[in-house]
């Protein structure tokens, strides 16, 4: 155990919130749609949004590459912290979903600045070229994340920024008898972020726990 008194509690997470930017109109209506249209609700934090908005701003981030674009979500909020020139890949195994964010992307303040690849993570991370990316987020199946990460540092390279949603896998990382079969893959993974020498990574608590790392 550490020297450092925990502090974090369920008051904080929603202290935090109450002081965080939250949604726009904009925003609402696309969850307000995605929920008519039966997509599940299992979005980012507008707080985390704001994190990740921050750090790709610190990083100066022009390219993003995301596994698991849902409804488009993330990755506007995302496109939103780069410059005009700045573009978000988002990868998506559902057509649906992929449908979704299209059709809502076109409408947004980004449009053509977010770019829906449909596909397996793995399969079509494989296509993106060396150092073509200065962050990767990755937002979708857990058992496939050190595939994901092991693409990621080949993508950004040096200096990337990596993030990665779900570390306290739903709220049950230390439930005895876990009752999603994710909560075992996100234990793994965590360890292996955390065995990694060559990414400096901290898990932020803001959400369900949420990777940051530099790629040194
Ligand atoms: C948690 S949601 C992503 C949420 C989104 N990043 C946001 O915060 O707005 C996970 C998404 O990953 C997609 N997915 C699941 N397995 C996948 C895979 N193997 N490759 C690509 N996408 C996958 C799901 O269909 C789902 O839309």
């Amino acid at each position: 155990m550490t020297d450092n008194p925990c502090r974090v509690t369920q008051r904080h997470y929603d202290y935090v919130a109450q002081r965080t930017r939250g949604d726009d109109e904009f925003l609402r209506a696309l969850k307000a749609e995605a929920e008519k249209a039966g997509i599940p609700k299992i979005w980012i934090s507008p707080a985390q949004a704001s994190l990740m908005q921050i750090l790709l701003k610190l990083r100066g981030a022009k390219r993003v590459i995301e596994v698991g674009t849902l409804a488009g979500y993330s990755a506007i909020q995302m496109a939103r912290a780069l410059p005009a020139d700045g573009l978000v890949t988002t990868i998506e195994l559902e057509p649906r979903h992929a449908d979704f964010a299209e059709a809502w992307v076109a409408k947004s303040d980004v449009k053509g600045k977010v770019k829906v690849l449909r596909g397996k993570g793995a399969d079509v991370l494989k296509t993106l070229p060396a150092n073509s990316a200065d962050a990767c987020f990755l937002d979708a199946d857990k058992e496939n994340y050190p595939v994901y990460l092991e693409q990621a540092v080949r993508i950004c390279g040096k200096g990337g920024l990596v993030m990665a949603d779900n570390a306290f896998a739903f709220g049950q990382l230390f439930a005895e008898v876990p009752d999603e079969s994710g909560v075992h893959a996100v234990r793994r993974f965590n360890d292996v972020m955390a065995a990694r020498k060559d990414i400096h990574g901290v898990i932020a608590p803001i959400g369900d726990g949420c990777w940051v790392g530099v790629i040194e």
